[in-house]
């Protein structure tokens, strides 16, 4: 039987803490359990957090830490295990394969020993990669288990996109698909700021140089290692892309935005998991919204799957 809005966080490392703080202030659920293989390091991030809880005001939240058979009540599962990439190492997710397809598939297995009913966001890199070993080699209901995937990207786009033009990232419309990692790509086609299509923006507002879209989409990627090279990990913005997936399954808001899952057949890919505008409600993905690319998208997404599936195959999946 599943409780309303329980959550449960497996890996309290950076990225897990961070989702725990983010999950209090939002107010997302009244009931949150912590679960790491460092089961004193899953009490102390429960215990710390629990000291934040009198000061909301959402009656009562719990915060506690526990083994896997906490996830058999859980609503949601938000899942960072494992490592992430440490400066000093190649800055590219797919690296974290070997590691991770095994952290990853032993999290599955003691998962799905309670549960196959609650949400799972996936958060662990290479994103795409853990979410194809997911959500298709442990029998896990097609739309329940999705990835972060793109919609990290697409903050980052916003916020970028936004400065560049001196306006509220609210009001920038986008996104970028395919890999979450070094071929993410903006569908421009899409984009539009306040409803202004991105090639009339520049007739619109003042600003220090014109839009070069190629330098853009390039900096959405390379930001997330400048964070990562100034502060040994990224965890705030990743942490908030995941509470506003996880409050959207919550608060079944129909929200549209790009997540990891396996492809059937759209654009003509199956066999490897990647970011579509995917319309998220109380089920998960309710649907991949495959929209119109333009020639050179179509190729950019193309080039994200050639990239997974190597690392697919490589890693046997
Ligand atoms: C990042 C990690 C979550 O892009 O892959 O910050």
């Amino acid at each position: 039987m599943i409780k309303k809005n329980k959550i449960a966080i497996i890996g309290l490392g950076h990225v897990g803490s961070a989702v725990l703080a983010r999950a209090i202030a939002c107010q997302l659920a009244p009931e949150i359990v912590c679960i790491d293989t460092d089961e004193k390091k899953a009490h102390g991030e429960a215990l710390d957090a629990s000291h934040s809880t009198p000061c909301t005001y959402l009656p009562g939240i719990k915060v506690y830490s526990g083994g896997f058979e906490e996830c058999k009540d859980a609503s949601i599962i938000i899942c960072s295990g494992g490592p992430s990439i440490i400066p000093g190492e190649k800055l590219d997710r797919l690296i974290l394969a070997e590691r991770n397809v095994k952290v990853i598939g032993d999290i599955m297995a003691e998962v799905t020993r309670y549960t196959r009913d609650a949400i799972f966001i996936m958060i662990t890199n290479p994103l795409d990669v853990t979410t194809y070993l997911a959500a298709t080699k442990f029998d896990y209901p097609a739309g329940k288990l999705f990835g972060t995937g793109t919609t990290l990207e697409t903050l980052r786009f916003k916020r970028i996109l936004a400065d560049h033009y001196n306006v509220d990232a609210k009001d920038v419309q986008g996104y970028m698909l395919g890999e979450h990692g070094n071929s993410a790509f903006p569908a421009w086609s899409m984009v539009n700021i306040g409803g202004i299509p991105v090639d009339q923006l520049d007739s619109y507002f003042e600003t220090k140089k014109p839009l070069d879209k190629d330098k853009l989409a390039a900096d959405v990627v390379q930001t997330a290692y400048d964070v990562l090279m100034s502060k040994g990990w990224t965890n705030t913005g990743i942490a908030m892309g995941a509470c506003r997936l996880a409050k959207a399954v919550l608060f079944n808001e129909h929200c549209i935005t790009p997540v990891s899952t396996p492809l059937q057949g759209e654009y003509g890919l199956t066999d490897v998991a990647l970011s579509l505008p995917s319309l998220i409600t109380e089920n998960g993905v309710q649907k991949r919204l495959a929209i119109h690319l333009s020639d050179k998208e179509l190729k950019n997404l193309h080039a994200s799957a050639d990239s997974i599936k190597a690392v697919l195959k490589a890693s046997h999946l």
